[in-house]
C-alpha cells in the first residue's frame, strides 16, 4: 500500500485508515500521546535508511547536512517561517531542554508554567532550577475552565521582576486546552521576558504561522499530529530574540560547539536521521488528506464526539469549544481509584475488555480521560467508546 494517494478531505475515517498500521478491530482514540504514522511516510523513511547503508560515508559526509537543510525549508513552509531559523530535535522533550538547559538562569531567578505543564517539562525546569537557585513557579490555572481570560489573568499577576522566563504549553496535555500563547507572548514582550512555547501536539492540530506568534523559542512535534516518524520535531528560534539563538546548544555537545545556529543541532554525532529526512513525506501526505481542513475536520469530529459521551453518559464539557483541538478531556465517570495506578489500571481495562485505546490521567487529584480525533477516526469510535465507558459505570 506505500505509496497509494490517500483520498481528498472528504471521504475520510474508515476509508482512509488502510493507510496506517493500526491494528484490525482496535478502536484508536489516543492519537495524541504517540501519534501514528502512515505506511506511506515509514516507506520513506526506509528509503532513507537504505540511502544511507548503500554509501555510508557519501550519505554522511555529503548528503545528510544538504538534505536536513532542504527538509527544514519545507518545514519552515508549513510553519511560516525561514528554514535556517528551524532545527531538529528528537522530540519536544528535547526542544525543551535544549533552550532551558543553555538559558542562564541566576540564584533567585524565576522559571514560570502553568499546573497544566507535561511531566517531563516540569521535571526539566526543576532540574535546572535546583542547579542554578532559581524557583520554578507554577501558576494555578483552573480545571474546568471558562475561557482564556482565566489563564490570561493569573499569569499576568504572577509575572513580576524576578521572572526570567515563561515555559508555556500551546495545547496542554492532561487536560487538552488550547492556551491562548499569542496573547501570554504580548504579555511577556511588554517586560522584555523571554517564552518558551512547548507545542508538543500544535503542528497539524492547529494552522500555525510561528512567526506572527512570535515567541523567543517554539518547539513542536511532527511525530504527533503530522504523522512524521517518531523522533521527528523541531525546535525554531525567533531570530529577533533577545537572547542570541547561538547561545542556544543540543542536550549532547560535540563537534559543532560555537557554530553559527543551527550546525550544532545538524550532526551531534553518529545517529539515524531518517525521521527528519522524511518529513517532507508527511506534510505532503498531510496536505493531500486535507491539510488545515483535515485539522479542523478533526477538531469537529472530537466535539461531536464529545457531545455524544456528555449525552451518553451524563458528563459535561469541561472548556469552551474555542480552547480546544482535536482532542477532549473529559471526568472518568466510572469507577476508579484516583491514582496514578488507578488511571493505568482504568485504561488497560478498557484495552483489555472493549480493544479501546484511550487516555486515562489522573489531574488535580481526579480521573479524566482524553480523546483524540484524527483523519482515521470517525463518529462511531465514539459510540463504541460511550457504550464501553458504560459496561465499565454499570459493572
Ligand atoms: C505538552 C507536551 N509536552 C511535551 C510532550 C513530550 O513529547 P515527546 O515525548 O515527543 O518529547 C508531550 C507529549 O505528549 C506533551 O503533551
Amino acid at each position: 500500500m506505500i505509496g497509494s494517494s490517500p483520498t481528498s478531505s472528504h471521504g475520510l475515517g474508515r476509508a482512509v485508515r488502510h493507510h496506517w498500521l493500526l491494528e484490525e478491530g482496535m478502536t484508536f482514540l489516543n492519537h495524541g500521546s504517540f501519534g501514528a504514522t502512515p505506511r506511506r511516510v515509514l516507506g520513506a523513511q526506509q528509503n532513507w535508511r537504505l540511502q544511507l547503508e548503500r554509501q555510508p560515508l557519501r550519505f554522511m559526509i555529503d548528503t545528510l547536512t544538504p538534505g536536513l537543510r532542504s527538509a527544514a525549508s519545507q518545514l519552515g513552509d508549513f510553519l511560516a517561517v525561514a528554514g535556517e531559523d528551524l532545527a531538529f530535535v528528537e522530540n519536544a522533550t528535547t526542544g525543551v531542554n535544549a533552550v532551558l538547559r543553555s538559558f542562564k538562569l541566576n540564584t533567585g531567578d524565576e522559571v514560570l508554567t502553568t499546573t497544566h505543564v507535561y511531566g517531563a517539562v516540569d521535571k526539566a525546569i526543576q532540574f535546572v532550577c535546583r542547579r542554578s537557585g532559581a524557583v520554578p513557579v507554577l501558576v494555578d490555572v483552573p480545571f474546568p475552565i471558562d475561557g482564556p481570560q482565566a489563564v490570561l489573568k493569573r499569569i499576568e499577576a504572577a509575572l513580576s521582576e524576578r521572572t526570567a522566563l515563561v515555559v508555556v504549553d500551546h495545547i496542554t496535555s492532561p487536560t487538552a486546552l488550547v492556551l491562548p500563547v499569542r496573547q501570554i507572548v504580548d504579555l511577556c514582550r511588554a517586560r522584555e521576558i523571554p517564552v518558551l512555547i512547548d507545542g508538543a501536539h500544535g503542528p497539524g492540530m492547529l494552522p500555525l504561522r510561528l512567526g506572527e506568534l512570535g515567541p523567543d523559542w517554539y518547539t513542536g512535534n511532527c511525530h504527533k499530529w503530522l504523522c512524521a516518524p517518531k523522533g521527528c520535531a523541531f525546535l525554531w528560534a525567533n531570530p529577533n530574540s533577545q537572547v542570541s539563538r547561538d547561545d542556544i546548544h543540543p542536550p549532547v555537545i560535540s563537534h559543532f560547539l560555537d557554530e553559527p545556529w543551527p550546525a550544532e543541532f545538524d550532526f551531534y554525532g553518529t545517529r539515524d536521521s531518517s525521521a527528519w529526512l522524511s518529513v517532507r513525506e508527511a506534510l505532503d501526505f498531510f496536505a493531500e488528506l486535507g491539510g488545515d481542513e483535515l485539522s479542523a475536520r478533526n477538531h469537529q469530529l472530537v466535539l461531536d464526539g464529545a457531545a455524544l459521551l456528555c449525552d451518553e453518559l451524563g458528563l459535561e464539557l469541561l472548556a469552551p469549544t474555542a480552547m480546544l483541538g482535536t482532542m477532549v478531556t473529559l471526568a472518568y465517570p466510572g469507577p476508579g481509584e484516583a491514582s496514578v495506578e488507578g488511571a493505568q489500571t482504568v485504561r488497560r481495562a478498557l484495552w483489555e475488555q472493549h480493544r479501546i485505546e484511550v487516555a486515562v490521567f489522573l489531574f488535580a487529584e481526579q480521573l479524566y480521560f482524553r480523546i483524540s480525533a484524527q483523519a482515521y477516526n470517525d463518529l462511531d469510535d465514539y459510540r463504541l467508546l460511550a457504550a464501553a465507558l458504560r459496561a465499565e459505570v454499570e459493572a
